[in-house]
């Protein structure tokens, strides 16, 4: 009966617009309490969005109540929208395992920055997500979780976790990489910044080639030619890593390059325009934002060229109080969406969605913050 509403109300807001040539009904408010169609706060954190048959899933860390909210208690959500302005709960599409269980995923791991993308040969769609193990904070293991399933809502089946590219070199390996020469420190932590040595001359890279790499912070990117990416923050955060999967998507394919070198990016968001990829990435501050960098390169496997702070107008230099989580095409359209977090971690089910329209000059991209903004011009809409 409620879906028999949701459909007459899509059909109704199509006409409607259809025949007036308005904007689509709803509207973004960044920042503000974002409710599904129960009413209650979207709770779908360091998300991602799949366009899939006329429908948009918004995919994310289901967070919970207090500090103790911010490890995974309960798995990735998933929404569903025809829309992108309303949005209904599709349930849980990974569950964590139960306590006890000793699972990879078991309750109160860190299962972080979930996206989901289909495979076309295979008709599966794939998980992918930053995975520490349970009781061992971001110094665990940095791997990355893989989840597969039918059906694009889930439930997802847990398949491995990998540290990727085991026993690879990546295509733009130095020779001071290759000369198995390893200079860290002792006991010596990485801050997030200012390594005391050139990051290619540490040689983390190195010291992870056969038991693969680390992999924090992580997006993926389908191409046009059905070639997928996982981008990831590796090589203790300092390097970004930008890694063709396997075909079926589960796995590497050992093809991959290191990108911004010892600059500590995390947060990547990648997405293409015209022929050219772009970057969005914050630098390392924890759960405080911080000023945001973006990229574009004429190649997925680069060069890539640093484009500075894509942020405009006031509060440019914490990003709009956000960090990227993912950027994608609005259907239909040649626009294209950012979405942030705004974290609390205090209170991690409060975080915040910070949604704005980017905007193109020449190969740059920019956002500016809107109080409330709407996607203007042709817009798909297909009912659910
Ligand atoms: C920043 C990352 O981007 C987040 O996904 C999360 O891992 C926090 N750090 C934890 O401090």
């Amino acid at each position: 009966m409620q879906m028999k509403h949701l459909k007459l109300a899509s059909f109704a807001a199509f006409a409607a617009c259809t025949l007036a040539a308005c904007a689509p009904s709803g509207s973004f408010t960044p920042g503000a309490v974002w409710e599904d169609n129960n009413g209650v706060h979207i709770n779908a954190h360091g998300g991602g969005i799949l366009y899939d048959d006329g429908i948009y899933y918004w995919f994310g860390e289901h967070k919970t109540e207090g500090k103790a909210g911010n490890v995974a208690n309960v798995g990735v959500h998933c929404y569903s929208s025809s829309d992108l302005y309303h949005w209904k709960d599709e349930g849980i599409a990974l569950s964590v395992m139960p306590e006890g269980s000793g699972s990879d995923i078991e309750k109160g791991c860190i299962l972080e920055r979930p996206k989901v993308i289909k495979n076309e040969k295979t008709g599966k769609y794939v998980m992918w997500f930053h995975l520490e193990s349970k009781g061992r904070g971001y110094d665990g293991n940095s791997k990355s979780g893989v989840a597969v399933s039918d059906k694009v809502t889930g439930p997802y089946t847990f398949l491995h976790t990998i540290r990727p590219n085991a026993g690879h070199w990546p295509l733009n390996v130095q020779p001071c990489h290759l000369s198995g020469k390893i200079q860290i420190p002792e006991g010596y932590g990485f801050s997030g910044g200012n390594l005391p040595m050139h990051a290619d001359t540490m040689n983390i890279l190195g010291r992870d080639m056969q038991g693969g790499q680390m992999a924090r912070d992580m997006n993926l990117f389908v191409d046009d030619d059905g070639k997928a990416y996982h981008i990831y923050s590796s090589e203790e955060n300092s390097t970004l890593h930008i890694s063709r999967l396997n075909d079926d998507y589960t796995g590497c394919s050992g093809e991959y390059i290191r990108a911004f070198v010892g600059r500590f990016m995390e947060a990547p968001a990648m997405f293409k325009k015209d022929g050219k990829y772009y970057l969005m990435m914050s630098g390392c501050s924890g759960w405080a934002p911080n000023e945001a960098r973006s990229a574009v390169a004429d190649a997925i496997f680069g060069d890539w060229k640093e484009l500075g702070n894509p942020c405009l107008g006031d509060d440019v230099e914490t990003t709009f109080h956000s960090q990227s989580t993912y950027i994608f095409p609005v259907q239909g359209t040649n626009k294209f969406i950012y979405m942030g977090d705004r974290w609390t971690p205090q209170n991690a089910i409060d975080g915040r969605y910070i949604w704005l329209p980017v905007e193109f000059t020449n190969e740059k991209f920019t956002l500016q913050w809107q109080n409330e903004w709407q996607i203007k011009g042709s817009f798909a809409l297909k009912g659910h």
